[in-house]
């Protein structure tokens, strides 16, 4: 299983957005894009043209989460800035297998992302559907959150769901990964890690994103 880490430019200082896309640049696997509507969770972030700015800056895949309702109306425009990854939460749409199907055609890889209260089967009729399963960590809506203790069986379940469907999406953790809490995440099964503030609050992101993929390697 390839380790994949995706800063979270949430966490980034957004006056030095460019230099810090470049401190990440050499070292990370994705650059992770959190959209916001302040309906589906309480903040509001960025959309479409930040995304067409980070395609402007670097060649890393752009890892767009959609914490929005209707996500549906985002397909388009952030396919035309540059998404690679379109993620999105199952309640906040109607039609969840075909917007899966819709990215899909639109050429980005389709995720599916799970809060913490939601459960598991709502993922399980779309498994041959999904690029990408994202198994959130705390409650979306703010970086700098504590990882939820409970997060960890329900990572080892969805690996089990998607090895069940024979399926080899990425199984994506989100929100509190530490060097503390990163190894845990790893052993019950996640691949592809997202980090804010322990990549952007470190003093030195590229060091940090090292340290994070090394302590996959380390059994707990
Ligand atoms: C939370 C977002 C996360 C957030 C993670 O709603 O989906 O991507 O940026 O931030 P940290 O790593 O600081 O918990
Ligand atoms: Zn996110």
């Amino acid at each position: 299983m390839t380790v994949q880490i995706a800063p979270s430019i949430l966490a980034a200082d957004f006056a030095r957005l460019a230099d810090e896309a470049a401190a990440v640049a050499g070292v990370a696997d994705w650059l992770h894009v959190d959209v916001m509507d302040g309906r589906f969770v309480p903040n509001l972030t960025f959309g479409a043209n930040i995304i067409a700015a980070l395609r402007g800056l670097t060649q890393q895949p752009i890892d767009v989460h959609l914490m929005v309702v209707e996500p549906e109306r985002y397909l388009e425009s952030f396919a035309a800035a540059g998404a690679s990854v379109f993620t999105f939460h199952p309640e906040a749409t109607v039609h969840v297998q075909r917007l899966l199907g819709a990215a899909r055609a639109q050429g980005m890889l389709a995720g599916l992302a799970l809060n913490p209260g939601s459960p598991l089967q709502l993922a399980e009729e779309v498994v041959a559907d999904l690029d990408l399963l994202l198994i959130m960590t705390v409650n979306p809506g703010f970086g700098g959150q504590t990882y939820l203790p409970a997060s960890s069986d329900k990572i080892r379940r969805a690996r089990e769901l998607l090895t069940a469907h024979g399926s080899r999406a990425f199984l994506e953790v989100d929100g509190g990964i530490t060097s503390h809490t990163i190894a845990t995440a790893h052993a019950a099964g996640a691949d592809t890690f997202v980090a804010g503030n322990a990549i952007f609050t470190s003093g030195d992101p590229a060091r940090e994103v090292r340290d994070l993929r090394r302590r996959c390697l380390v059994t707990v």
